[in-house]
């Protein structure tokens, strides 16, 4: 059956313009925080099939949106690769031994060694795929990976950071080093995303959360470019699973992007006119209302109103431009989700 999100995602005709949100599954459902408590901790919940698949569901149940995003994190990547990482409570994510050389980085899994070690992640897909197939409605499943430059952010500083200070210092004295390390990340990632799509996902999206570290002259050689390297190898094997690249507030680098994908991303910062002007004949168009305006139901529908003005239902997905935080009220997102069917109705 053809899913309206995937269609969307190409381009075709839709009964309305679908929407999902980034991070929707997550700590502003009491439902997640549930379950994340039975699981003890946040990674477990991310090695446990059952539970994740079971919170992957809920804000397509809840909220109402259009497609599940695969209940996982970027930064198990890393850490099938050989890092040890933990969440700290308030603090985030936090490797224990940060790359600092060449040596370091030997040290690693690469491939489809690294690959094959994210067999849970996998299972999750299978759960998900099956259950889905199950309720035969038009809900789309949707893969991820975080973007081989957003991930060394965190192999090299060890946490998140401010100031990316110590990826930058090594991307101007030693670019061979973050070179290397983006070449592991890329070759581990496409496997990565080629056994999610085997596993069963109808999407893939490559989130580049930390794009805007990078100043615009470097941005295709530290980062774009894998993404694009992971975009078409996906696309020469799967022409029929849309990929979605989120560069999160690269503006100045918009009039630049190319390369074989779908979708590509707005974040809130870059206005969705903008984007439409240079990349929307090109590439179909997600995004992109500031997540804080999901505090007020009026500021919500004043953007909903104003993105179907502006994409006139033609070409986009609706999604919020960054990821939905801890403390929105769930009737807020429910009313997103509403509203941007009611707009784009046909
Ligand atoms: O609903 C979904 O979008 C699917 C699940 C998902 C999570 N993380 C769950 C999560 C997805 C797609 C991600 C991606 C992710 N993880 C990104 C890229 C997207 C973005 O928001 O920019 C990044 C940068 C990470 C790394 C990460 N994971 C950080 C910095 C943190 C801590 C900060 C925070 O939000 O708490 C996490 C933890 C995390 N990942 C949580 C969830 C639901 C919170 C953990 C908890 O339950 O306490």
């Amino acid at each position: 059956m053809s899913k309206i999100f995937v269609d969307a995602c190409f381009g075709k005709e839709t009964p309305y313009t679908p929407v999902w949100m980034m991070r929707q599954a997550g700590r502003y459902l009491k439902e997640y925080m549930e379950v994340r408590k039975q699981a003890g901790n946040f990674l477990n919940l991310c090695h446990n099939p059952k539970l994740a698949a079971e919170v992957t569901l809920q804000p397509v149940d809840i909220v109402g949106v259009d497609a599940a995003i695969l209940f996982s994190d970027i930064l198990v990547v890393p850490n099938e690769m050989g890092m040890k990482l933990d969440f700290l409570s308030g603090e985030g994510p936090v490797f224990e031994k940060p790359i600092k050389n060449q040596a370091d980085l030997d040290a690693l899994l690469g491939g489809e060694e690294a690959a094959n070690k994210l067999t849970y992640v996998y299972d999750t897909i299978k759960i998900l795929r099956e259950a889905l197939d199950k309720r035969g409605d038009e809900k789309a499943l949707i893969g991820f990976t975080g973007a081989p430059w957003t991930l060394a952010t965190y192999m090299i500083e060890g946490e998140g950071t401010k100031t990316y200070n110590i990826c930058k210092k090594m991307m101007y004295s030693n670019p061979e080093l973050l070179h290397s390390i983006l070449k592991k990340v890329t070759e581990v990632v496409k496997l990565y995303m080629q056994k999610q799509i085997e596993a069963g996902v109808d999407v893939v999206q490559i989130f580049d959360s930390w794009a805007a570290a990078i100043e615009p002259s470097k941005y295709d050689e530290f980062s774009w470019k894998y993404m694009v390297e992971i975009a078409e190898y996906l696309k020469a094997k799967y022409p029929h699973i849309p990929v979605i690249m989120f560069p999160k507030s690269i503006p100045a680098f918009i009039p630049q992007v190319y390369g074989n994908f779908d979708v590509f991303g707005v974040d809130w910062s870059t206005p969705m006119a903008y984007a439409k002007e240079h990349l929307g004949d090109r590439y179909v168009l997600q995004g992109n209302m500031e997540p804080c305006r999901l505090y007020s139901k009026e500021a919500t529908s004043f953007c909903v109103e104003s993105l179907q003005k502006t994409m006139g239902g033609k070409r986009h997905i609706f999604n919020l431009g960054h990821g939905i935080l801890p403390d929105v009220p769930v009737e807020n997102a429910i009313h997103f989700v509403k509203e941007c069917h009611r707009v784009s109705k046909k």
